[in-house]
């Protein structure tokens, strides 16, 4: 073993990453693990890093003598102490790609804290490795560079979100993790009960009534960052457990709440990343959006916006344009900027993919020199061409494509094309961060499968005031008092102003077709508490891993989590969820299904 000098015994004395030339001379003690090692003519070269980076340590047969015999030894993710004196790197030698690329230390002393069997995959490769290997091996795959600058901003995100919230009188106030249903439009994780036979908790979904519990509770300002849990199937930007930031406060308006929100996100984007988003938000009601961009959580980066072609061919001789419309619904449209050139190749891909989303077809016109081009123009008058082209902002040289089909339907697949093309014709900027919020929500939404209204949001959402009197009359009229927030196409958050009022709160269950009994059995604990002085209230949460992951610039919050499930919700590491004993199992009650 090494004898270490006592000066610095015990304690490292510096970050591999903080080497610079101002400690040339110095003696150092490092502490971290092998990144890469060289052996060139007669020299060692060990590349240590730490969570702060990577500096190159040299040995030399003649100085650093017992210390060159080890670091033979030494190979990829040893762990290990290292002491030495940083110097400058000989001219020519220095390393422009590297931080602490201008110097290096020259080592005296090293000591092996612990080998490391071959890793699977080289930390700080480029990330070719299946993600499944990488999961498996998380704690390596963590070492990733990348990977530490992930935790190290969703550290500070916390931490800004934290300091900001304290600061506007904000307090953090834990909730259960063992409790009730909340309705999020979810499936819940169950836990069984050992201690009641048949009964079962639910894992939150959201803090949703314990927070407005809360406010009637007079805590005024609430948040949390709190762990959720929803059994749903996953995508890139869905895990089955995930952190909000969840806030509720009292007497209050939805102006105030996004007012506070958008100060909070402009903060945290100063403090954590260094950067200011334009400001104010956007703020567009949900019509707008669904109008504009065929979506409830637009991409405001690029154009490429939707329009409305239906007065235009009314009358048309195209019966697919005019059945549409004779029918209550809608011809829209988007024009593509200099698409009349695009290859018929990709005019089919763009109807299949159309056909994908749900359109019946997608019908095009190329506005070349020659005049209109495409399967639907010979049926259209040269008025019809003009006046779709006018409702789509289209010019010559640009492609123009339609959908006809219920509103909804019309728009979603526009949306969804809009987005494809932004992406294959790269009219998204990179390092934009377009924030907006949607307003002016339904209430409720007619669900086609289930035959019956559903919540657009949850069922405390209050209706807007004067909708009120439509309730039971035409429930689909009736807006919130909800609103969304989106950043570059993605759903970050969403909140609303809260039902504060038992009656109110009995005709909404009433409207989605809940009945009283169910009420309150389900939520008879939310409904007496309305009755016990409940002030107005309302807040928000946002997904914590989306907003991590847009703001570091990745593509899954699996990148944002330290230990992720894959998209069929195991952990590859533990191998969760497993089976358990028959013990256990008799214990809780349970027998497994035959
Ligand atoms: P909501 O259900 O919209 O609202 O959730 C708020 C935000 O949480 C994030 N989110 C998710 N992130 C990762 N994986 C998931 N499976 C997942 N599900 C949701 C999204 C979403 O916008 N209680 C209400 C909020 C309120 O009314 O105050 C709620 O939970 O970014
Ligand atoms: P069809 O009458 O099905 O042969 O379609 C004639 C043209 O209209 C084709 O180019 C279709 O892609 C297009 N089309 C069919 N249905 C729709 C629709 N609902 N919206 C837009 N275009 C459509």
């Amino acid at each position: 073993m090494q004898e270490l000098p006592t000066s610095l015994q015990g304690g490292r004395s510096h970050y591999c990453g903080s080497l610079n030339l101002e400690l040339v001379g110095q003696r150092v003690r490092l502490a971290g693990w092998v990144h890469r090692r060289r052996d060139h003519g007669g020299l060692i070269f060990l590349d240590l890093r730490d969570r702060s980076g990577i500096v190159q340590v040299v040995f030399s047969p003649e100085e650093s003598g017992e210390a060159f015999r080890q670091a033979e030894r030494v190979r990829n993710e040893y762990v290990l102490w290292v002491t030495g004196e940083v110097r400058r790197r000989p001219a020519g030698t220095a390393n422009p790609n590297l931080a602490t690329g201008e110097v290096e230390v020259y080592a005296d002393a090293l000591q092996i804290l612990n080998p490391s069997r071959t890793p699977p995959f080289l930390v700080g490769e480029p990330r070719e490795v299946d993600e499944a290997v990488r999961l498996r091996y998380r704690y390596l795959d963590l070492r990733h560079p990348e990977m530490q600058r992930n935790l190290m901003v969703r550290h500070r995100i916390v931490k800004a979100v934290r300091d900001f919230l304290d600061r506007k009188g904000f307090w953090e106030i834990e909730t259960p993790m063992l409790t009730r249903s909340t309705p999020e439009g979810a499936r819940d994780y169950l836990v069984p009960s050992r201690l009641h036979p048949g009964s079962f908790y639910a894992l939150p979904q959201s803090p949703q009534l314990f927070k407005q519990l809360l406010m009637v509770a007079g805590f005024d300002r609430y948040f949390q960052i709190a762990r959720c849990f929803r059994d749903e199937d996953l995508r890139a930007d869905r895990q089955p457990e995930f952190t909000q930031i969840d806030l509720e406060l009292s007497f209050t308006t939805g102006e105030e709440i996004r007012a506070l929100v958008e100060e909070m996100m402009a903060e945290v984007c100063r403090t954590a990343l260094g950067f200011a988003p334009p400001r104010p938000f956007h703020v567009l009601t949900w019509r707008e959006a669904m109008s504009r961009y065929g979506t409830d959580r637009p991409d405001l980066r690029f154009g490429l916006e939707l329009g409305d072609a239906s007065a235009a061919v009314a009358e048309s001789e195209f019966q697919v344009f005019r059945q549409a419309v004779a029918g209550g619904g809608k011809v829209l449209g988007l024009a593509v900027p200099g698409g009349a050139a695009l290859p018929r190749r990709e005019l089919d891909e763009l109807t299949a993919l159309s056909q994908e989303f749900g359109a019946r077809g997608l019908a095009w016109l190329a506005l070349g020199e020659e005049g209109p081009r495409g399967p639907s123009a010979k049926f259209l008058r040269p008025t019809e061409v003009e006046g779709i082209r006018a409702a789509l902002g289209g010019k010559p040289g640009d492609l123009l494509l339609l959908v006809a089909d219920r509103w909804e339907v019309a728009a979603s697949v526009l949306g969804r094309l809009r987005l494809e093309l932004g992406r294959r014709l790269q009219l998204i900027p990179p390092d934009q961060y377009r924030f907006c919020w949607i307003v002016d929500f339904p209430l409720l939404e007619y669900d086609q499968e289930e035959k019956r209204w559903v919540a657009v949001h949850h069922p405390f959402t209050a209706p807007r005031e004067e909708d009120l009197p439509l309730l039971e009359s035409d429930p689909g009229s009736v807006r919130s008092q909800a609103y969304d927030l989106v950043l570059n196409g993605v759903e970050l958050g969403g909140g609303s102003i809260r039902i504060h009022r038992r009656e109110l709160q009995e005709k909404v269950f009433a409207a989605l077709g809940i009945p009283p009994e169910e009420a309150r059995e389900k939520f008879g604990f939310l409904l007496e508490a309305l009755e016990y002085g409940a002030p107005p209230h309302g807040g928000v949460a946002f997904g914590l891993d989306r907003l991590v992951m847009l703001l570091v610039g990745c593509d899954s919050i699996r990148e944002v989590i330290a230990f992720p499930k894959t998209q069929s919700a195991t952990c590859l590491l533990t191998g969760a969820p497993a089976p358990v004993a028959e013990k256990q199992l008799r214990e809780l009650h349970l027998r497994p299904a035959p």
